[in-house]
């Protein structure tokens, strides 16, 4: 017993330092320090943080937590990014953040959604209720009303993202190739999600700010 309080003890040390590491680098995140960095993900990316290429993301007003998140994925293979090869490699935890600040400062695009009245009404209806029968919960209730997200839960902003860029992420999830999602929430919700209603929840968080 006193073992295995010792051992509880340790493990629980463990992830409190952990904790602390990563607030003194969300602390610490300076952008001026990531912009040196970020010159090379503007081809992709866009020079303000909004990419010209549907299927290349914007990252401009992006959750500063969720950036990093993903650029630290990348770079240790939990994401794979084919087009990325090389680009995060080099880069430590405390590079990701400082580049992730200089992101989620950038003004978000501001999308316009196709006016097709019944994907929009789709694309509402699950964005804001989910859909009960087919087991699929309220996007809203974690990436917010406005479509914003959550920074300190690490949930992404979707608003004015490409369509064409939210579709193929969640067709990833669906298919399982995409998996860097704590507790397989967004594989759970996309397998559940026919490729109509990917289009239309889509399209309604590119009009969504
Ligand atoms: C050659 C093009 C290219 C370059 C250069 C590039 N990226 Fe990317 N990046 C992509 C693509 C494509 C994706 C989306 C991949 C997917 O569909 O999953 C992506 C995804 C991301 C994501 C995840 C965004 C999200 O919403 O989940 C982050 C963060 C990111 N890149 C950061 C960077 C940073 C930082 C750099 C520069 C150091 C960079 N990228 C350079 C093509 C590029
Ligand atoms: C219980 C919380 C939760 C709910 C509900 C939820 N999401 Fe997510 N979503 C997340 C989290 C967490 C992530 C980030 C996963 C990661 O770390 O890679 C995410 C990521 C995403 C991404 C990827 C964003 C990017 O830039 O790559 C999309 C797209 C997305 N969610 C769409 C949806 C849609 C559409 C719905 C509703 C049908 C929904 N989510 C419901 C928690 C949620």
């Amino acid at each position: 017993m006193r073992k295995l309080l010792a051992v509880l003890a340790i493990t629980m040390g463990a992830v409190g330092t952990v904790q602390a590491q990563s607030e003194d680098l969300r602390s610490n995140a300076d952008p001026s320090a990531g912009e040196e960095m970020a010159a090379s993900c503007a081809a992709c990316h866009g020079q303000e943080g909004i990419s010209s290429v549907g299927s290349f993301p914007n990252q401009a007003g992006q959750q500063m937590s969720y950036l990093a998140k993903q650029i630290m994925d990348i770079r240790d293979g939990h994401r794979e990014v084919a087009q990325m090869a090389g680009q995060v490699d080099d880069f430590s935890d405390q590079d990701a953040w400082d580049v992730a600040a200089y992101f989620a400062e950038m003004e978000p695009n501001i999308g316009q959604a196709e006016d097709d009245a019944e994907l929009l009404a789709r694309g509402q209806e699950l964005y804001r209720a989910g859909d009960i029968g087919l087991g699929i919960p309220a996007c809203s209730s974690c990436h917010s009303p406005t479509g914003q997200g959550l920074g300190t839960a690490v949930y992404p902003a979707l608003s004015g993202q490409h369509a064409e860029y939210t579709v193929s992420t969640l067709q990833d999830f669906a298919a399982g190739e995409r998996h860097n999602d704590p507790n397989a929430i967004m594989r759970d919700i996309a397998s559940k999600l026919s490729d109509r209603d990917m289009e239309a929840v889509a399209n309604y968080v590119l009009g969504l700010h």
